[in-house]
């Protein structure tokens, strides 16, 4: 097996996944922007039984990506099973992650994401139906603790099993994405576990991502908001990391990311793409002067034309803002 995650330079800088938004496009653009290693959004294990065709599309990627790791959720060893040994000889990833902290209702009234947590012999179970079924390294990603059950004793409880690394969403299942990061049980979590441990949650800016990993103690970060209109954060976070000056990007070179984005967003998805390059659209222009205007229109965009022009007026309105200064 080779086990990509010990070759990674630390601290990791990892695109932490995102249901709806880290689809192939997406993660090229923040590997092009230096992320370390970049994640699939959620698939059902359940869906690779029925080989649905979906599942397939979102898991699908490019060598450009590497390391790239599929994250599954489900509830049934079986399912995992099956979909660990399709995606390994199908989609060829570099890693298998298992989803431990999903806490939306659909995922977790099914026993599936967070609530795995509170089912630690099934969530054994469910690892080892992943490593038994794949060469590839295995990671998990979890929270603190889901109603009781924390994080520690959980992985105490599967301590033994040959888990390469944990991305910690430092927070509880009630927290669901805000309020403060349970730093400290990241850095217990870092002194137990014998892989890697990835610190998440909350790192909005390459600042507080630094500060993250320091107060941790973690091998590395997952990013997921804050990447959102925003790729250059893993750049920054390794100039931060350097102590260096942070480079923000020049406002063209927004302009430019976002037109490829969509370019791949389109290429990939068709339509489809185009409607989920809207929010997208969207995020890169907070950055813009007098972007309310243009976000009104990014949510209209029906072609890359669209978007081209759109980014035209964006650079435009930067030009008239910058000469009247
Ligand atoms: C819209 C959305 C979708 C998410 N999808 C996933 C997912 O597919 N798998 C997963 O493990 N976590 C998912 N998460 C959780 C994030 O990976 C991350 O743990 C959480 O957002 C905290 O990190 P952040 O503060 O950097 O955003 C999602 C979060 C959001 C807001």
């Amino acid at each position: 097996m080779h086990n990509f995650w010990t070759s990674l330079r630390k601290p990791v800088f990892a695109l932490a996944p995102l249901s709806g938004i880290t689809d192939s496009a997406f993660r090229r653009i923040c590997k092009g922007c230096g992320a370390d290693v970049v994640y699939s959004e959620l698939a059902s294990s359940t869906a690779f039984a029925y080989q649905a065709q979906s599942t397939l599309e979102i898991v699908r990627f490019e060598d450009s990506e590497r390391p790239y790791v599929v994250q599954l959720f489900g509830n049934n060893p079986e399912h995992f099973a099956i979909a660990a040994r399709f995606v390994t000889t199908e989609i060829r990833p570099d890693g298998i992650d298992i989803n431990f902290g999903c806490p939306m209702a659909k995922v977790f009234k099914r026993g599936a994401g967070a609530a795995l947590m509170t089912n630690p012999p099934l969530a054994r179970e469910v690892i080892l139906s992943v490593i038994e079924n794949t060469h590839l390294p295995v990671s998990i990603k979890t929270r603190t603790n889901v109603q009781g059950f924390d994080l520690l004793s959980f992985l105490d409880y599967v301590g033994d099993l040959d888990i390469k690394a944990v991305m910690i969403h430092g927070r509880t299942y009630a927290q669901r994405f805000s309020g403060p990061n349970d730093i400290e049980t990241t850095r217990e979590a870092r002194a137990r576990f014998k892989g890697i441990v990835l610190a998440n949650g909350g790192a909005a800016s390459s600042a507080t991502a630094v500060e993250l990993i320091e107060k941790t103690g973690a091998d590395g970060v997952g990013i997921a908001r804050g990447a959102l209109g925003n790729p250059w954060i893993f750049r920054q976070l390794q100039e931060t990391w350097n102590g260096g000056s942070i480079a923000k990007p020049e406002r063209a070179d927004v302009l430019r990311t976002a037109l490829e984005h969509a370019r791949l967003s389109i290429d990939l998805k068709g339509r489809r793409g185009i409607i989920e390059m809207r929010k997208h659209l969207c995020w890169y222009l907070q950055q813009i002067p007098g972007a309310k205007k243009l976000k009104q229109a990014a949510v209209k965009i029906e072609s890359l034309d669209d978007v081209a022009a759109l980014l035209g007026r964006a650079a435009e309105q930067e030009k008239q803002v910058g000469s009247s200064k």
